[in-house]
């Protein structure tokens, strides 16, 4: 076990995005100013500080647009507006201005697969009906059959059920999410030429960049070929090597590279994230070639089981794929449409739910779960690239699991009837202050999601300056992670201590260290420590527990 020591080339000064950590805001939930148990702006814009402090440079905002809230405004009606739930453009620019003062950059979620039922093109769509320039705007098709009554073919929703709505005229359109959820046709140069257009509108309103919901779905595959397979939620690839017709499709990328040309004509470093579920990392990295977006999530890490070897073969694809088209990586452990990691860690490896825990269903382990989740997080937060962080994983919130039936509001959990627990549990309203109602979510105690009693101990207030809280950990984590130049480095696999079901690599002369094995590893020699996500135990990193040194 050598000492450490620092390989890494300096990087030349890189663009923001290479090594950001990314806050993920979901608006409905994260701060409350006027007390109708639905966050909004305001509300963010006064908690903005509380970002600031824990050290990260950017913050996502899922869609905050007017929109029916189908599917907690993913079904947008207006791409250049404000809902008045959340607020308005004003309280967006107030936002934007507030979080440049305080040094963080804004990006918002863009939803261009599909509008909303009640967006203003769909309902020309249906008042101007069968074989119109509006309809052409989205997928409409007849039905099989005699007369019809049979869907154009067997494509199923992410959602559950059939990707085809019928309407009273006979004619069917196509929605790969909810029946609120038509998708466009991005064959149409109206939609393409809509869309640089919306870019520019928020572009121009000073957003630093678009994170692009559902990228590898916008061009199906020409004739809409038969696919039978249940869709599982947001499984955009194939794991038989077979390509969905729906899904990753060569047609985005030439949207993308009309889309960065839109970007690189406006000054400061505007970026394009891919939600793109999409695998091998070789089709993921696709998306962000030279002349297409900045950075794609890797759902293969955030898939990956809590095992040493699955650990590093995903990092080790991740990396590669993308050094060959000089993108930097991601690492996302949590979002808004997974169970969160301090409960999904909290099951036996291999058996981790990737979509809703019910109450009847089998319960995590949730101190397993927390202690697996820290040392997950140190692990990420030292890799090379960018990372995320979604709100209340910086207090290690679990996954709410004991949400009745009938407050739970994902559309996947009704139009499975109930079979898809859905994604609420990840979204309940997150604690600020545990001693006043909403735990300070607002002013009152309206939350649109009940919050547990236990998570009075888990706010922000309850863990401010308490050693070895886990809101401490991310401090300590990211202000570390600043200090070192962590995300700019290489990694480089410790051989001497990776092993077994041990994880070293040392980056930007930091030796970090992930211990999946059942016996404690002794810190190496000539090393100090940094910072651990456990308590060491006698000088060595106990079971499922990550560690950061230095040279001593
Ligand atoms: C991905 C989003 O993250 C998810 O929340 C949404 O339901 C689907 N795309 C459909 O827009």
């Amino acid at each position: 076990m050598g000492a450490v020591s620092d390989t890494d080339p300096t990087p030349a000064a890189a663009p923001w995005w290479r090594d950001a950590v990314i806050y993920q805001v979901y608006p409905r939930s994260f701060a409350d100013a006027d007390g109708d148990g639905l966050g909004d702006l305001a509300g963010i814009t006064a908690r903005l500080p509380h970002l600031a402090g824990l050290g990260v440079d950017a913050v996502w905002l899922s869609p905050v647009y007017p929109s029916p809230q189908r599917d907690a405004g993913y079904d947008v009606a207006d791409y250049r507006d404000v809902d008045p739930v959340f607020g308005t453009l004003e309280d967006f620019a107030a936002l934007t201005a507030r979080a440049h003062e305080l040094g963080l950059r804004v990006i918002t979620d863009l939803v261009p697969n599909h509008t909303s039922s009640e967006h203003a093109w769909f309902r020309q769509a249906l008042a101007a009906g069968p074989g119109s320039p509006e309809r052409a705007r989205y997928v409409f098709r007849e039905g099989r059959g005699e007369d019809g009554a049979q869907p154009p073919n067997s494509w199923r929703s992410v959602f559950g059920g059939s990707a085809w709505t019928r309407l009273p005229d006979g004619w069917w359109y196509l929605h790969l999410f909810d029946s609120s959820q038509p998708d466009l046709d991005w064959s149409n140069p109206q939609v393409r030429e809509e869309f640089e257009d919306v870019l520019r509108f928020w572009l121009d309103r000073g957003v630093d960049g678009f994170r692009v919901d559902v990228a590898h779905g916008l061009v199906k595959a020409e004739g809409l070929p038969e696919w039978d397979h249940e869709q599982a939620l947001l499984d955009g690839a194939s794991a038989s090597g077979e390509r969905p017709p729906m899904w990753d499709q060569e047609g985005v990328h030439e949207i993308y590279r009309g889309w960065r040309r839109v970007l690189d004509a406006y000054d400061g470093e505007r970026v394009l994230v891919a939600e793109a579920w999409v695998t091998p990392p070789e089709r993921l990295a696709r998306y962000v070639r030279g002349d297409e977006m900045h950075q794609a999530f890797n759902f293969d890490f955030l898939r990956a089981p809590w095992l040493a070897g699955e650990l590093r073969r995903v990092v080790d694809a991740t990396l590669e794929a993308h050094e060959v088209v000089g993108a930097p990586a991601t690492w996302v452990l949590s979002n808004h449409d997974v169970v969160r990691h301090a409960s999904r860690l909290g099951y036996p490896a291999g058996s981790e739910p990737a979509s809703g825990v019910g109450p009847d269903d089998p319960q995590p382990d949730a101190e397993l779960g927390l202690r697996r989740a820290r040392a997950a997080t140190l692990f990420t937060l030292a890799l090379p690239g960018g990372a995320y962080v979604y709100q209340g994983e910086e207090l290690g919130l679990p996954e709410v699991t004991t949400l009745p039936a009938e407050v739970r509001q994902d559309p996947s959990f009704a139009r499975t009837g109930g079979a898809d627990r859905g994604r609420d549990g990840c979204r309940v309203p997150i604690p600020w202050e545990g001693d006043r109602p909403s735990y300070g979510f607002g002013p009152g105690g309206a939350s649109w999601l009940p919050q547990p009693p236990e998570w009075a101990r888990l706010s922000v207030a309850a863990q401010t300056g308490v050693p070895g809280s886990t809101l401490e950990l991310y401090r300590s984590a990211l202000a570390l992670r600043r200090e070192h130049g962590l995300g700019r480095g290489t990694l480089a696999w410790d051989g001497g201590l990776t092993g077994g079901d041990v994880l070293a690599f040392r980056t930007r002369g930091v030796l970090v260290v992930l211990n999946l094995s059942p016996e404690p590893v002794p810190a190496p020699a000539g090393t100090r420590l940094l910072l651990a996500s456990g308590e060491l135990v006698g000088a060595a990193v106990p079971t499922d527990t990550a560690a950061w040194f230095a040279p001593a």
